[in-house]
This record gives structure tokens, C-alpha cells and sequence, in this order.
């Protein structure tokens, strides 16, 4: 007995090495230590024992117990340090590639032109609106004299939701950016200078329309505010806006309903690549007495100017893009072109 019990740590020892995994070492374990190992075996021999002996062997066989424990101890770090360093191996990073880079975004260029144009008003003292894109049909057409069922009103056509069922007057995507003369000239006293730029909305699609797109509003209205105010801004505007001098600017008679005389204003570069050709660039006019009236303006006393421009026609102008859809079918060839 004395023996085999020295063997025994020679025997763990040999087993433990051969384990090739921890399953198989667990499995080792429980034949040297388990509840019905060979230490287990030789605990319960104790009882066979005279007592003087008990108590020397009792202590024997627990330095046995110790020294297999110790052993299957050891033997359990190496496998978990072994498996440590195989992840390690396998999920190792070459910290010296060169980094995937964060990519940069940009200011779309019709955005870029919205911000072009608020700052070239803000510095001649026009305050900057904005207001909401789904509108009412009173502020939209009727207070811009605009009457119901005017044909005038075909020329823009939008997206209505009808709200007769909830006992409201239909509500509209605007149509252009004018309803908010009548919103700012309400809520301001004159005199009263003006830019609105937003999303406009109408029923089109083709190179040069698109069924939302931006435009400028811009409103000028105190006692003595004149056609050639609106000449001098405008054409100042356009100056600051392309960064050249070399332009002309016409003024063609018109017709909208919320302007009287009412004039589409043309440009032409007098020099560089796209020289000699006009192109038509806004709509304006003196405010019509009626619109000024539904400003809750005496008319007699207040006059002024409007205009409104497309921000995507002044994109197109300024880069000399051709096709209005480009601006918004997200191709990043296109739009790097911007902001470099
Ligand atoms: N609202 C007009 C349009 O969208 C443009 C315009 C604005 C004309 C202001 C005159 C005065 O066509």
C-alpha cells in the first residue's frame, strides 16, 4: 500500500502530460482525485487502520493528495495559456497598415449657393426667413392675388391634401417660395428687406425642372422702394454672386399675378466661355397694391419689390452644369467636382 501510494504522483504526473486537451485532463482528474478515485480509495482504506497508525498515513496520503493537485493545476494553466496564445496568433493585427481613413462629406453645390446667396444679402442688410414647405392655399396663391379658380393658377401646378373631411382648406406643397412675403410681412413692420430661400415644390420633371427644388425669395417694401432699387440690388447680387463684373442685365416684361409691372430678369456674361447669350435667371416686379393690402399695408403709403429665383438655375449658370437632375441623383463623381 505504501507503495503504490508513492507511485501515484509518478502515475498523475505521466497521465496529466499525456492529457492532450483539458477534456482528457478533467477526465485524468477525476480517476486520480474524483469520488471514486485512488486518493478517495485510500481515504476510506484509513478506517481499516489500527489507531496509532491513522494519523500518519491520514497525513501521508493528503501530501499525496497536494502534490497531484498542485500537478493538475499547473497542468490546467498551461492548456489556458496555450489556447491564449493560439487566439492571439489568430486574431493578431498588423498594427503597421496604413489606416482605412475617415471620408470627408460636403456641402452640396445648391446648398452651397443657398449659403452664397444669405451671406451676399446679409451684407447689404436683408434678413434671412424661412418658413413652411407645406403651406395653405390662402397664404400660397389667394393672398399673392392669386384668386380661386384663376387660370393663373394652372401655371403651378402642385401636391394638394384635401382637407375638406377634417373641415379645413386644403393644404399644399408651395409652389414657390412667395407665400412667405405675405408670412414675414405680416409678423415685421416696414420697411421690410427680406431674403426666404427654401424647397419648392411643383408637378414637373425634365433637364431643367425637377418636382422639388430651391428658390429665393426676395422682399423689399418701405415707402419709397422703386424699380430701380430692385435694378440696383439685383444687378449687384448677381455681380457678388458670380464674382464678375462682366455681366448685363435686362429686364423683360411679364406677367404674375402678385407683381405690377411685373419683369423676368435676364443676364449675360460679357465675357469668358459662356459670353453673349441671355439667359432668364428670376421673376419680379413691384408688389401689387392687393398683396400689399393682404400685407396689412395701407398700399398708398408702402411699395416695393420682389423677386424670386431658382437656386439650381444660379447653380447651373455659376458651374456651367446642364442637366438639373444631376444635382440630385447622388452620383459622388459629380458632387466631389464641388468640394475640393
Ligand atoms: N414666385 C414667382 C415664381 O415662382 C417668382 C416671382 C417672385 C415673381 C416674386 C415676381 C416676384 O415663378
Amino acid at each position: 500500500m505504501t507503495q503504490s501510494l508513492d507511485d501515484l504522483i509518478l502515475q498523475a504526473k505521466d497521465k496529466f502530460e499525456q492529457a492532450a486537451d483539458s477534456a482528457s485532463l478533467e477526465n485524468e482528474k477525476a480517476k486520480f482525485l474524483g469520488k471514486n478515485g485512488v486518493i478517495t480509495g485510500f481515504m476510506k482504506g484509513l478506517a481499516q487502520l489500527p489507531p496509532d497508525q491513522k494519523k500518519a498515513e491520514g497525513a501521508r496520503i493528503n501530501r499525496v493528495k497536494q502534490q497531484i493537485e498542485l500537478m493538475l493545476t499547473a497542468r490546467r494553466e498551461q492548456f489556458a495559456r496555450d489556447q491564449l496564445n493560439q487566439r492571439l496568433a489568430a486574431e493578431t493585427i498588423d498594427v503597421t497598415l496604413p489606416g482605412r481613413g475617415r471620408a470627408m462629406g460636403g456641402v452640396h453645390p445648391v446648398i452651397q449657393s443657398w449659403q452664397r446667396i444669405e451671406e451676399i444679402f446679409h451684407s447689404i442688410g436683408f434678413d434671412v426667413a424661412d418658413g413652411p414647405e407645406i403651406e395653405n392655399d390662402w397664404t400660397n396663391f389667394t393672398a399673392l392675388n392669386n384668386p380661386e379658380n384663376h387660370p393663373a393658377r394652372s401655371m403651378q401646378d402642385t401636391f394638394y391634401v384635401d382637407m375638406n373631411d377634417a373641415g379645413g382648406l386644403p393644404f399644399l406643397l408651395r409652389t414657390h417660395t412667395s407665400p412667405m412675403q405675405v408670412r414675414y410681412a405680416r409678423m415685421n413692420k416696414p420697411p421690410i428687406k427680406v431674403i426666404a430661400p427654401g424647397r419648392t415644390y411643383r408637378v414637373d420633371s425634365d433637364a431643367t425642372h425637377s418636382p422639388m427644388f430651391h428658390q429665393v425669395e426676395g422682399l423689399w417694401i418701405a415707402e419709397d422702394i422703386s424699380f430701380a432699387d430692385l435694378k440696383g440690388v439685383y444687378t449687384n447680387f448677381l455681380k457678388a454672386f458670380f464674382e464678375t463684373d462682366d455681366l448685363s442685365v435686362r429686364f423683360r416684361p411679364s406677367f404674375f399675378p402678385f407683381t405690377e409691372p411685373s419683369a423676368e430678369i435676364d443676364m449675360m456674361f460679357t465675357s469668358g466661355p459662356n459670353q453673349g447669350r441671355w439667359l432668364e435667371i428670376s421673376g419680379s416686379g413691384q408688389v401689387h397694391p392687393e398683396v400689399v393690402r393682404n400685407f396689412g399695408l395701407d398700399p398708398e403709403k408702402y411699395i416695393g419689390f420682389a423677386f424670386g429665383s431658382g437656386i439650381e438655375r444660379l447653380t447651373m449658370l455659376r458651374y456651367g452644369v446642364n442637366d438639373l437632375r444631376q444635382f440630385y441623383e447622388g452620383d459622388l463623381r459629380f458632387l466631389r467636382q464641388f468640394n475640393r
